[in-house]
């Protein structure tokens, strides 16, 4: 397993977001995550494409977007455009998944598949070897700073599983009330990438909360 950090800039400083960056850029953190939101697939707006578009001028690191929308499809190459390397998009809401999936990386960007809180794992054992990533959510999706939920250990157990079983290559990442605490269970169920974004941006010393979550 990887132990990877994707730090979420949802909770980032929106009045100095480079100087954040430029953070990002030294720290230890391996990707930046970018909470796409539309105010229909969840109820909150975030920010879209002009945000990609400026990070990506100055970041070092990969873009791992996150797409909590209810119409992905016309989006891919737009968000493929802006910078963006991983896409991931919500199973509830593709009605042609493999379809989508393809698209995602005919554009050249990884692909990855989120799972809400109550979307059991098994949805995706057709498709798992398609898949360059596996978002689980660990809160419900639409803000930062929420609860852990803890039925997440027992649904990264089963996914590792279904990706030993079926001999893919899928990386595992989880979404929401990560901290130390639920950051190193995470890591010893089988997760391989952590999403932070108010636990990083929340303390003194983000870069150092990132060593940490690093090394947990
Ligand atoms: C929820 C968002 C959050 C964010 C991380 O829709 O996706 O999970 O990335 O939030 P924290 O780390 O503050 O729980
Ligand atoms: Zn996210």
């Amino acid at each position: 397993m990887s132990r990877l950090i994707s730090p979420s800039i949802l909770s980032a400083d929106f009045n100095n977001l480079g100087k954040d960056i430029l953070m990002l850029n030294q720290s230890e953190a391996d990707w930046i995550h970018f909470d796409v939101m539309d105010g229909v697939f969840v109820p909150n707006i975030s920010f879209g494409l002009p945000v990609i578009q400026h990070v990506k001028k100055i970041a070092t690191k990969p873009l791992d977007v996150h797409l909590m929308i209810v119409n992905p499809d016309p989006f891919i190459k737009p968000f493929r455009d802006s910078g963006a390397d991983m896409l991931t998009v919500h199973y509830e809401v593709c009605n042609h998944l493999h379809r989508t999936v393809s698209a995602i990386r005919q554009e050249g960007m990884k692909a990855g598949v989120c799972l809400n809180p109550a979307t059991p794992v098994h949805v995706l054992e057709d498709i798992i070897n398609e898949l360059d990533l596996v978002l689980l959510m660990s809160v419900n999706p639409g803000f930062g700073g929420q609860k852990f939920i803890q039925n997440t250990y027992q649904k990264v157990i089963r996914l590792r599983r279904l990706i030993e079983e079926k001999q893919a290559t899928a990386l595992i990442e989880i979404d929401g009330g990560v901290n130390l605490e639920t950051g190193k269970l995470l890591f010893e169920a089988g997760a391989d990438v952590l999403v932070a974004g108010s636990f990083i941006f929340g303390t003194e010393n983000p870069m150092m909360t990132i060593h940490q979550l690093k090394n947990v």
